[in-house]
């Protein structure tokens, strides 16, 4: 027992004030236990989930405390779990009785009976987690730390309380929670015994939902250094069974004293840059699979050449496999990620010479809605070491941005639509669909992209009436 930690902010909480009324009029023990302790400790406020485990029916007492709490918001069951939750002001509450469990080889989902407060604390997964504040009337506030939780948060340290082979065969997602909560806690380390654990039960990863696992993976690639994350997963050898098309961007190749960069190291530095400048997950997806295409399009080209001709579109068709393997939706947001990844090297074509209207225009044409996302994708792409030629393509882009922004304003090219419709070519020649009707249109679009007319009616009908012509339509103006 510690009681020498100040947990007021939470033992003030009007909710608490509730729970420890609860626990008289139905004569049970009630605590406080795992995230918001252990969030508390850290000082990561605020804090929004309270776990509240019960030595009796908790749902029962969440039930009592709901009415009493006059509660406006709805009371969930979860029966499959033995666990209810409502919300009250700007907490999430979640009661569960004190449990025991046993595992069995197939499953994660174990074996529940009640148990004591102790039985409940053994069955967590990392001591960090096992802190249980007691919100009873008789001991109100005093700490329960039986695995030295608290020392642990401290030295910043994962460890798992029981054996660490047994806790991840029994639920192997805790093997990507010890990895993520090593991210996303800041700088925590994996006890070395805890990571032998992991490794040894990498393989029990398959048990687990895709779906849980790309949650994990989701919670990492969120973070503000996702290389953390990501090189963690390396080591634990986990990397290389959830996405090998990563773990295969690895090494560096060389023939007659040429070589190409490291990949993978590339690949994670890329998507630390993006993380700096966007949430957006799907947008850091994008940034991590990027270059999958490489290892199989790769070719050395003598005398002194790395080529990786067409890794985007190979990659592009690589990142729907992913997704389809990893249950991840085959929606827009897959078609964005395949997208970007197709377009990465198009803008960087532009910057390597001066950076023509022509070039900009046709950009904004092909990558519509995703122009800014791919142009910032391609900045966080620059890890030259080499400092004028960062500095060179970096400030062209911001010349692209500028132009974008230019041309945008004058040729509206984002969501092009021709300013001429075939429908208006037909009846203006009197012709039936046919293959003249997409030359003209095209003829159009690329006058327009090249910049020989403006994006206008009045332009493209008199272009329209010429190419007409040259193709030998006859119109009544005729
Ligand atoms: N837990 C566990 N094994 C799991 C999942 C959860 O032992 N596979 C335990 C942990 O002790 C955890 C508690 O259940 O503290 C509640 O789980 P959850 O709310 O998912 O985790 P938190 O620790 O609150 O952290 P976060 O919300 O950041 O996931």
């Amino acid at each position: 027992m510690n009681q020498n930690i100040n947990f007021q902010s939470l033992l003030t909480l009007d909710v608490v004030d509730g729970l420890r009324e609860t626990t008289r009029e139905l004569s049970v023990q009630a605590y406080l236990v795992g995230g918001c302790l252990r969030d508390h400790l850290l000082g990561r406020f605020p804090i929004r989930e309270l776990d509240i485990v019960v030595v009796g029916n908790g749902i029962e007492f969440a039930r009592k405390l709901h009415s009493k709490l006059n509660s406006p918001s709805e009371f969930t069951i979860y029966k499959n779990f033995g666990t209810a939750m409502f919300r009250f002001q700007d907490l999430t509450l979640e009661f569960v009785g004190a449990r025991k469990e046993s595992y069995s080889r197939n499953s994660r989902n174990p074996k529940v009976e009640s148990g004591t407060l102790r039985d409940d604390l053994y069955r967590r997964d990392f001591t960090i987690n096992t802190l249980a504040l007691d919100v009873t009337s008789e001991n109100f506030g005093l700490l329960v730390d039986p695995f030295a939780g608290v020392r642990d948060i401290g030295l910043r340290l994962i460890r798992t309380p029981l054996d660490a082979s047994k806790t991840f065969c029994d639920d192997p997602l805790r093997i990507l929670r010890a990895l993520r909560f090593a991210t996303t806690l800041g700088s925590f380390e994996i006890e070395k015994k805890t990571f032998e654990g992991i490794k040894r039960n990498k393989h029990r990863l398959e048990i687990v939902s895709r779906e849980r696992v790309v949650q994990e993976l989701n919670k990492i690639l969120l973070t503000d250094k996702p290389s953390v994350g990501l090189y963690l997963l390396d080591r634990a050898g986990v990397l290389e069974l959830l996405l090998p098309e990563i773990t295969n961007l690895k090494g560096v190749e060389e023939i007659d004293g040429y070589r190409h960069k490291d990949n993978f190291d590339h690949t994670l530095q890329v998507v630390d840059n993006i993380s700096r400048v966007t949430k957006n997950i799907w947008l850091r997806w994008a940034a991590l699979l990027h270059d999958i295409g490489k290892p199989v399009t790769k070719k050395f080209i003598p005398p002194s050449k790395w080529t990786f001709w067409n890794h985007e579109l190979v990659g592009s068709k690589m990142a729907k496999k992913i997704f389809t393997r990893l249950k991840m939706p085959l929606n827009e947001h897959l078609r964005y990620v395949q997208k970007l990844i197709a377009m990465s090297s198009r803008p960087i074509s532009i910057v390597e010479d001066s950076v023509t209207d022509s070039a900009v225009r046709r950009l904004i044409f092909e990558a519509g809605e995703q122009i800014e996302d791919l142009i910032m994708l391609c900045q966080a792409d620059i890890t030259t070491k080499n400092k004028k030629r960062f500095e060179d393509f970096y400030n062209n882009f911001e010349i692209v941005k500028q132009k974008i922004v230019e041309v945008e304003e004058r040729d509206r090219l984002r969501n092009f639509r021709p300013p001429i419709s075939g429908d208006f070519i037909m009846e203006h020649f009197n012709i039936k669909p046919s293959r003249e009707v997409g030359i003209i249109k095209e003829s159009i679009t690329e006058a327009i992209l090249r910049g020989d007319i403006d994006n206008d009616f009045d332009q493209a009908f008199d272009l329209m009436k010429k190419e007409g012509k040259r193709l030998g339509l006859l119109s009544d103006e005729d």
